[in-house]
Order: structure tokens, then C-alpha cells, then sequence
């Protein structure tokens, strides 16, 4: 009944939308053309020279569900202490420039903050993942927040609780956070919604085997990527199918500065230029190329290992450096309460375990960043499965698995691709930089002998374990050829005598 009444309306609206388009088509495409490419050009301008030598202040652009959580919590905490960071960095209500002195920016917001910032005294660095993965993490994250919800008897209940909640404790939650200030309540009144149904409905239920569409439960994944979270959007662009959040989360516009939550002036135009032509995007992919390019660090998420022994020889090395020059007066840290917990990017986040090792950077060294981050890691991963595990028990018998993900059908993950065209492109981009990045670092470690042999076990990718075997290989030949040699020596010296 309920889809029927939605289907009826999306058909309606597009019927609207077909009819009402062409005459009244707000952004021409010359426009459009020329301001996004005016834009672009002087985007593509501002240069930065040294992009890999550490500036004043790190901006960690965190691109939502890349795991940049990890890398804030187990490397930036470990070397910034509270004092150092920009205030509220994951605020709703941004960037504060009221604290001048700060070294470490970590926020959701897009490229556009660097507008706020000194240009030539900061370094960016980020983290990308692959489309595809980070798409299905969005949407089973933004879920399972909502699920926790499924405590409360209805929807009005938990309004007034989180209302309570929230002048309690004063800290940041995920419902604070864009882009999940808009997708967890949405999930959250749909998860509502579809429980609701069922009670009315009763049993029996048939829910089906396949947890990426059990839309008695929650909303299937198919769905989920089609819709227009904010109808009202749909009058400005065109392109129906791309007006959905995936177009607010696509990080090649948060690498451009082009999301919805961008700073500068006349982004929103901008953004629906290029929403309306796409043909339009090959500009802002450029834009955001350039950016990665000039920053200090790019990591990939699927790349974990290697990204973070990069993390730490390129980002680490030069904070320690940094801050061992500097922190001669440390007279102003180990306050700042209401920065402690700013930067979680869950509700009900106690950062139990990364807080008891307050690690300075005094006597940080790369290879005691690297231990300390491996611990923090494990234990973040576990708490984080444990709430994700408690989490889905609430929607079960829907269950987001790896075995479960192997029967979404290909032209879902088709779909999916074609959503998110710039972001793969911009992604392998990012996947280049990143092997170039590492042959340096490898270059750079390989030059200078300051590193331990415990540490190499991490730097060794595969080529270089390959060169290690065939090192042991020649060592071992060698070896077994002077042995034989000597002793045929012996035989024949034996001989003689
Ligand atoms: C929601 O739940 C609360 C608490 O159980 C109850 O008092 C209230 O009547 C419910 N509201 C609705 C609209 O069902
Ligand atoms: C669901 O069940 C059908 C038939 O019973 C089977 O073909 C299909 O592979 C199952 N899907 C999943 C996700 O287990
Ligand atoms: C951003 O998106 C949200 C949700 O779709 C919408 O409510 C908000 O108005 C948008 N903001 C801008 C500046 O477009
Ligand atoms: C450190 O603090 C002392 C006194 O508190 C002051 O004399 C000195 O100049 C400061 N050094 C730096 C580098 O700020
Ligand atoms: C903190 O960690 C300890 C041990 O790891 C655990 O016993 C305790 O319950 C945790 N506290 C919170 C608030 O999570
Ligand atoms: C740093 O090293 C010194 C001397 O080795 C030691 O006294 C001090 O406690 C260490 N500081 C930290 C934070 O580990
Ligand atoms: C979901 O799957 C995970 C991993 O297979 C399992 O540990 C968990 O118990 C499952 N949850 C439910 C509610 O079935």
C-alpha cells in the first residue's frame, strides 16, 4: 500500500518534472559552463609549493566512512594533544578561527574550509577508499546508527530522549555530524516506520533471504541509492538520479569543495551546474586531482597496512619533528574538556581505550607511533565490531555479511558505479599517487640508515620482500658453493699428500 503511494508520487513528480523542465530550465548550460569552468581554472591557479613538507597546521579532510576514525584516533591523538587542536573540529557549527594557534583541523567539512584557512601555512592530507565499498558502508552505517534507536518504543519517545541526552552530555554525536545529521534520522523514521507496518500487518512474516532487501525490515539497498532525500532539491537539477545523498557524499566533490556543506560562495550553484550537465564533472574531477596532488599524504583504505607505515613515515616523522621544536613551553595543554570528546564519529563513543595512553609527541619516535597505533587499532576495531554486532540485532533477520553482499546483483553494484563515475576515476588517480608516494618514502628510508630492523618488517611490500629472497637465495648459493669449494679443495690437498 505505502510503496504504491510512493511509487505513484515518484512517477507524478517526474511527470512534473518532464513537463516543467525544459521551459523553465533556471541554469543554462553557457552559464553554467562558463562559471564552472571560471571556477575550476581558478582553483586549478592557486599554488602551493612543498606540498610534502609539513605546514603550521594539518587539515585532515575526513572523506565519512574511509576509516579516517582510525587514523584520528590511533596516529593525531597520540601526537596533538587536546590543547593543539582547532576547536570542535567535527562541529555542526565549523571551523571557530577563535583559537589561531591550533596545529591539527579534523573535520567532515569539504575542501572549501581551506577558504577559512592560511593557505600557505597548512597541509591537507585524506584518505579515499573504493566507491563501491565506501557506498554500501554508508548505507549499513547510517543503519545501523538508526537501529540503536529501535530501543524506544516509537519515534516520539526517542526524540524526546535524545533531546535530553544531548543537553546532558554536551558532546558531539553522529546525528551532529554531516552528512549523518541527515541520514540517520531519515533511516531512523524509516526503520520506525516499516516496524510499525509489521505490528499493524502481524505475523506471518516473510522476509526473505537477502538482507540487502528485506523491505519488511529495512529500506532494500536498491532503493536506499535511487532516493531523493530532500525532494526540494529535485526542481533545480534535472538529472533525477544523481539528486540522491550519494551526490552529497561523492568525495571527488568533497576533494573539489563542492558539497553540500561546502563554504564558499556560490558552491550551490555551482553544484547544480553540475548536477544539471553532467558533462560538466570532468572539471570538478580536475579541480579535485589538483588538490590531491598538492597534499602532503593521500592514504587508501583498502591499502591499510602500507597507508598507515606511509602515515606514519611521511605524516608521523614530520609532526614529531615539528612539535619537539616547539613544545619548549607546554604550559596551556592538559585542559580543554570539551575538546576530548568532540571528534567521535559514533554516538555513545567513550574513547575508553585511546585515552588511558596519553602519549606525547616529547619521546615519540615513528617506529613507538607505529606500536602504539597497532594496539589502539585492535581495540577500536573490537569495540567498534561489538556495537555493530549489538547494533544489527536489532533489525535481525537482516544482517549485512560478506556472505550476504555476494548476492547483491551486478546491476545494483552496475548502478552504483555509474553514481559514482567521477569518484572511481578520482580514485584511481588518488591509487597513483599513492604508489608514487611510497617509492619515495621506500627511496627515502632506503637513503637514510636511520631506521631500526624491527621496522622494516612493515616497509617490506612485496617487491622488496621479493628482492629479500632473492638476496637469501644468492647468500645461501654463495655460501654452499665457498663450503664446496673448501672442501673439494681439502679432497684434493688430501690427494696430493
Ligand atoms: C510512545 O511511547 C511512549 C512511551 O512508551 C508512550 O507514552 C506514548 O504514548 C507513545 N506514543 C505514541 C504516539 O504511540
Ligand atoms: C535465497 O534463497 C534462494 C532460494 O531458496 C537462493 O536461490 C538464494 O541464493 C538465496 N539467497 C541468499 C542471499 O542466500
Ligand atoms: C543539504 O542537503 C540537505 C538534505 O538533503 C538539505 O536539507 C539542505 O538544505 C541542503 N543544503 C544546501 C545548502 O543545499
Ligand atoms: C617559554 O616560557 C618561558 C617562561 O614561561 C619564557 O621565558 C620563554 O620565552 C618561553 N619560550 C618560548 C619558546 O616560548
Ligand atoms: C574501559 O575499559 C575497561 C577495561 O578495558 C573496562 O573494564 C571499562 O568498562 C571501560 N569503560 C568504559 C566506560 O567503556
Ligand atoms: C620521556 O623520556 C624521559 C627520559 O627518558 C622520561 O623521564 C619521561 O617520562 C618520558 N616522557 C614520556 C611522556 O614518556
Ligand atoms: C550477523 O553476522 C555476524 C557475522 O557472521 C554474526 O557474528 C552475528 O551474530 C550475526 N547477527 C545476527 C543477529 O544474526
Amino acid at each position: 500500500m505505502k510503496r504504491m503511494d510512493h511509487a505513484l508520487r515518484l512517477a507524478l513528480l517526474l511527470m512534473l518534472l518532464a513537463l516543467v523542465y525544459p521551459s523553465s530550465s533556471a541554469i543554462d548550460f553557457e552559464h553554467c559552463k562558463s562559471s564552472v569552468k571560471q571556477w575550476a581554472s581558478s582553483s586549478l591557479h592557486s599554488d602551493t609549493k612543498d606540498g610534502h613538507i609539513l605546514k603550521d597546521l594539518l587539515f585532515f579532510l575526513h572523506v565519512p566512512r574511509t576509516g579516517g576514525r582510525t587514523y584520528f584516533h590511533c596516529f593525531l591523538k597520540k601526537l596533538y594533544s587536546s590543547a593543539l587542536e582547532c576547536p570542535r573540529s567535527y562541529d555542526k557549527l565549523r571551523f571557530d578561527p577563535g583559537k589561531p594557534d591550533c596545529r591539527l583541523l579534523v573535520t567532515h567539512d569539504d575542501y572549501s574550509m581551506m577558504s577559512k584557512l592560511p593557505r600557505e601555512k597548512t597541509s591537507v592530507v585524506t584518505i579515499l577508499r573504493n566507491p563501491i565499498e565506501r557506498v554500501f558502508s554508508a548505507y549499513e552505517f547510517s543503519i545501523e546508527v538508526a537501529a540503536r534507536f529501535l530501543v524506544h518504543p516509537n519515534l516520539t519517545s526517542v526524540i524526546k530522549m535524545s533531546g535530553r541526552l544531548r543537553s546532558k552530555n554536551g558532546g558531539i554525536s553522529t546525528l551532529e555530524i554531516w552528512p549523518w545529521k541527515y541520514l540517520v534520522p531519515w533511516m531512523r523514521e524509516d526503520l520506525f516506520s516499516r516496524r510499525d507496518a509489521r505490528k499493524r500487518r502481524g505475523p506471518p512474516y516473510f522476509y526473505g533471504n537477502d538482507s540487502y532487501n528485506m523491505e519488511e525490515i529495512v529500506m532494500p539497498l536498491h532503493e536506499y541509492i535511487h532516493h531523493p532525500v530532500a525532494l526540494d532539491l529535485v526542481h533545480n537539477g534535472a538529472t533525477f538520479q544523481v539528486q540522491t545523498f550519494m551526490n552529497k557524499m561523492k568525495f571527488a566533490s568533497q576533494v573539489a569543495g563542492l558539497t553540500n556543506n561546502s563554504n564558499i560562495k556560490g558552491a550551490h550553484e555551482l553544484r547544480q551546474c553540475v548536477i544539471t550537465y553532467q558533462i560538466l564533472g570532468k572539471y570538478v574531477l580536475e579541480v579535485a586531482k589538483k588538490r590531491l596532488d598538492d597534499m602532503l599524504y593521500v592514504g587508501i583504505t583498502e591499502d591499510h597496512r602500507e597507508s598507515a607505515t606511509m602515515f606514519a613515515n611521511v605524516v608521523g616523522a614530520q609532526v614529531i619533528s615539528q612539535l619537539m621544536a616547539t613544545t619548549v613551553n607546554d604550559s596551556t595543554s592538559e585542559q580543554g574538556p570539551s575538546f576530548s570528546d568532540s571528534s567521535t564519529d559514533t554516538i555513545h563513543d567513550q574513547d575508553n581505550s585511546s585515552s588511558t595512553v596519553e602519549a606525547k609527541s616529547e619521546n615519540m619516535t615513528v617506529g613507538k607511533l607505529m606500536d602504539t597505533y597497532e594496539t589502539c587499532i585492535s581495540s577500536l576495531r573490537s569495540s567498534q565490531s561489538q556495537r555493530r554486532t549489538a547494533s544489527l540485532k536489532r533489525i535481525s533477520p537482516a544482517n549485512f555479511t560478506k556472505e550476504a553482499r555476494q548476492h547483491v546483483p551486478d546491476t545494483l553494484l552496475k548502478e552504483i558505479i555509474s553514481l559514482n563515475s567521477l569518484d572511481i576515476e578520482l580514485y584511481k588517480y588518488a591509487k597513483e599517487i599513492f604508489q608514487k608516494q611510497h617509492q619515495i618514502m621506500e627511496q627515502k628510508l632506503l637513503d637514510s640508515n636511520q631506521v631500526k630492523p624491527a621496522k622494516w618488517n612493515m616497509m617490506l611490500s612485496s617487491i622488496d620482500s621479493a628482492w629479500t629472497v632473492f638476496y637469501i637465495f644468492v647468500f645461501v648459493f654463495l655460501l654452499f658453493f665457498i663450503c664446496f669449494y673448501v672442501s673439494a679443495k681439502r679432497r684434493i690437498s688430501k690427494l696430493k699428500v
